[in-house]
């Protein structure tokens, strides 16, 4: 299973997280990967690392650097194949009766509005490749309600009915469009949740993780290199065809929070 050794691959949000682990898994299956993100600093150390990735320092929520970026990006690349929308924040831990307005609509400007913003721009190129893919980074969160996260869980939710929709319009374009579904992954970003978890609870971290893990039949947080294993692998000619679905990667999870 391999991806066209020609393949052009935008991945947003690729310095850190997932995205970097998406990065790394297309560099290794040969591909020539531009990385956007907020974090210059990450973007430079990247580069060092591989130096063949081309990068550029871009807030996904702002749509006027968003849609520049991708013209930059296809121009770099030469055109574009598989555009990886990875870029999504976990905005606040509230209530919805509590929740600050102002935070509910930076989730939304990020999570839905900004990977439309680039893939609406990304479209004519990926129809230009005949073979374009689309990967949408949702979440469990896009699977269940899940309670003082109401801004994630409505843009993940929002973001299957954006591939679904996708898959349907370019279809005939020889476009494919998929939803990826992580559960928890392991790193810093699910350290912050349980931490959010457990100040609005009163239990401790560890009480949270092990609440966490009650709820999934496979007892680990999800490791990104399997997430971009993924990637890979729906990107590549295997996945041919597959289209218009929403893939949960989660251990089994029965619920979001
Ligand atoms: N980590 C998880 O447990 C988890 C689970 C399910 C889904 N997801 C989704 O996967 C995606 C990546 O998550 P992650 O945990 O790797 O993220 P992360 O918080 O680790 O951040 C990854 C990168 O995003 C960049 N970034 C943040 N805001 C940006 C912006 N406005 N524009 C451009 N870049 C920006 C950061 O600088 C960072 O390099 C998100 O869409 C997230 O919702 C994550």
């Amino acid at each position: 299973m391999t991806i066209s050794k020609c393949s052009r691959v935008l991945v947003t949000a690729g310095a850190g997280g997932i995205g970097r682990a998406i990065t790394e898994a297309f560099v290794s299956a040969g591909a020539s990967v531009f990385v956007c993100d907020i974090d210059e600093a990450a973007l430079q150390q990247m580069q060092a690392q591989w130096p063949g990735v081309r990068t550029a320092v871009c807030d996904i929520a702002d749509r006027a650097a968003a849609s520049r970026m991708v013209a930059d990006a296809a121009s770099a690349l030469g055109g574009l194949d598989v555009l990886i929308n990875n870029a999504g924040i976990a905005g606040p831990t509230a209530s919805v009766e509590e929740l600050d307005p102002d935070a509910w609509e930076a989730v939304l400007r990020l999570n839905l509005t900004g990977t439309f913003t680039v893939t609406q721009q990304a479209i004519p190129f990926l129809k230009q490749s005949g073979s374009g893919v689309i990967l949408i980074m949702s979440s469990l969160a896009g699977r269940f309600g899940y309670p003082n996260r109401s801004p994630y869980a409505t843009t993940k939710w929002g973001l299957i009915g954006f591939a679904k929709t996708l898959s349907r319009e370019l279809g005939e374009f020889g476009i494919r469009v998929n939803a990826i579904l992580p559960g928890a992954v392991e790193g810093p970003r699910i350290q912050q949740v349980l931490a959010g978890r457990a100040s609005a609870s009163g239990r401790t971290v560890e009480q949270e993780e092990a609440a966490a893990l009650a709820n999934q039949s496979i007892k680990h947080f999800v490791d990104p290199a399997d997430i971009a294993a993924l990637a890979v692998f729906l990107a590549s000619d295997a996945g041919r065809s597959i289209s218009g679905q929403m893939i949960p990667i989660d251990g089994d999870s029965q619920s979001a929070s």
